[in-house]
């Protein structure tokens, strides 16, 4: 029955995730601030068509979140389904072989900024609830939190939550806003690995000056930031910074081999990304790499002349964004803190060194035993014909850990993208298999989970 009203639907779906799909609401960047704005106002609006009864845009000191019930039966269990509505940058521009926000279907997969991280599994989510009022199947209290700020770190929606947690009571949380293996072999996501996000600034001299006149005399911040940077691993792929690792949890022997289980093809990953070899912390695995382990790594860096042609500067700053990937047990302000300490007291006098904190967020592991895990995996078995692998994700979803710690609460990732959907890259598409096999994934969890 829900497959025939997902068929039967399907170009309705289409057309109208499409058009929330042209709205560029790019949280980051003040000029779409109106933009961001329309994008709370269309998913509000499709909730109350959908069936919700109270709807509302709910203001934040940043952009607005948008907060819609359904509550059927207070004997029944109630779900929280988290996501969000702002997307990264579409930059670099010419590197889009159709505009990001004119959505098009290419090779069975939407194209454009969002379509995957988040709109698109948003939107499965609205359209499961649809089909369940539609055809009279739901059976659990449903309550929405769509926020707009989660691509910049979700600064207001930590006091949002602390102050409404009688609105936001639930008994567990379900976010779509992850990946799995593949179609051939589903997964639910165990893990999310936390984030410390900071600038670096090297001041050298006053003012840009000579390269022939004074270079060699006067110490370049670019090449003493290239330096720093570089010290920052050592020759076995291992952050140096003291007390990095003091807090990351080891994982088991057998839960290491249960990792390494999951279907990965490690000629098949260099090959879609046109590398030779892949690199990281030695010992170990590819998965492990992105999946139990913390990293370091320079997300953008600048500095001196990068115009046309050649011009001969020896630049008075240079610059650096630094994101550290964390796991359990790290915390991302003491990590933050480490780096801190640990860079300023590796610059050389001749440079004068600052450290801007940015956003940041904690690791997160979700349960595999509890009843809502236990449904999700059913709903996977039911219409995917496959016990989903359990899997640990490298992104992050910080509100994970919140939800934990100020609700009480344990999530459920039931992701539907592949790593291949180019999220914050151009060219970012998801699967219209993935967006109706998604739905119907969605509603199976809802009839498993209130059974
Ligand atoms: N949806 C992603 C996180 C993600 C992607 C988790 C794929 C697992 C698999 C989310 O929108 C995101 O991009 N998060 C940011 C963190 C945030 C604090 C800016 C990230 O991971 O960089
Ligand atoms: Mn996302
Ligand atoms: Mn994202």
């Amino acid at each position: 029955m829900i497959n025939q009203y997902i068929q039967s639907n399907q170009k309705r779906f289409l057309d109208e995730l499409f058009e929330l799909l042209r709205i560029p609401s790019v949280s980051a960047d003040s000029r779409h601030k109106n933009d961001v704005r329309h994008a709370a106002e269309y998913i509000a609006q499709k909730l109350k068509e959908a069936g919700a009864d109270s709807v509302e845009l709910c203001e934040t000191k940043g952009h607005p979140i948008v907060f819609g019930e359904k509550k059927i039966n207070s004997s029944l269990p109630t779900v929280l389904v988290y996501g969000h509505y702002d997307v990264q940058p579409p930059d670099p521009l010419d590197l889009w072989t159709s505009p990001p926000f004119e959505p098009v279907i290419h090779d069975e997969k939407i194209f454009a900024r969002g379509s995957c991280d988040d709109k698109g599994q948003v939107y499965m989510h609205i359209k499961a609830f649809e089909a369940m009022m539609k055809l009279n199947q739901l059976s659990c209290n449903i309550k929405f939190m769509i926020e707009g700020e989660e691509e910049v770190g979700s600064d207001n929606l930590g006091t949002f939550v602390k102050e409404n947690k009688n609105k936001l009571k639930a008994d567990v949380i379900l976010i779509s806003d992850t990946s799995l293996i593949s179609l051939d072999c589903p997964s639910i996501t165990v893990g999310l690995r936390g984030l410390s996000y900071l600038e670096v600034e090297v001041t050298g001299p006053n003012r840009d000056l000579h390269s022939g006149v004074y270079g060699g005399a006067v110490a370049n911040p670019i090449n003493v930031l290239s330096q720093m940077i570089a010290s920052l691993h050592d020759e076995n792929g291992r952050v140096t910074i003291p007390g990095f690792y003091d807090k990351v949890a080891l994982l088991s022997e057998a839960d290491r081999k249960k990792l390494n289980e999951a279907p990965f093809d490690l000629k098949e990953y260099k090959k879609d990304l046109n590398i030779d070899d892949v690199c990281g912390e030695k010992g170990y695995t590819t998965l492990e790499r992105t999946g139990i382990r913390p990293t370091l790594d320079v997300n953008g860096i600048w500095g001196g002349y990068t115009g046309e042609g050649a011009k001969t500067v020896l630049p008075s700053k240079a610059s650096a964004k630094i994101s550290m990937r964390l796991v359990p047990n790290q915390n991302s302000q003491e990590i933050a803190e480490l780096f801190t300490r640990h860079f300023l007291s590796i610059a050389p006098q001749s440079v004068k060194v600052k450290v801007i904190p940015h956003h940041g967020g904690q690791p997160a592991v979700t349960p595999t035993d509890s009843k809502a895990f236990k449904a999700a995996s059913a709903a996977f078995e039911e219409v995917w014909g496959k016990t989903p692998i359990p899997t640990r994700d490298g992104g992050s979803i910080p509100i994970v850990s919140l939800f934990k710690n100020e609700l009480g609460l344990d999530t459920v990732l039931m992701g539907f993208g592949l790593d291949s959907d180019a999220i914050h890259s151009p060219n970012e598409h998801y699967g219209v298999k993935n967006f109706l096999i998604g739905i119907e994934t969605i509603v199976a969890f809802y009839r498993h989970y209130s059974k």
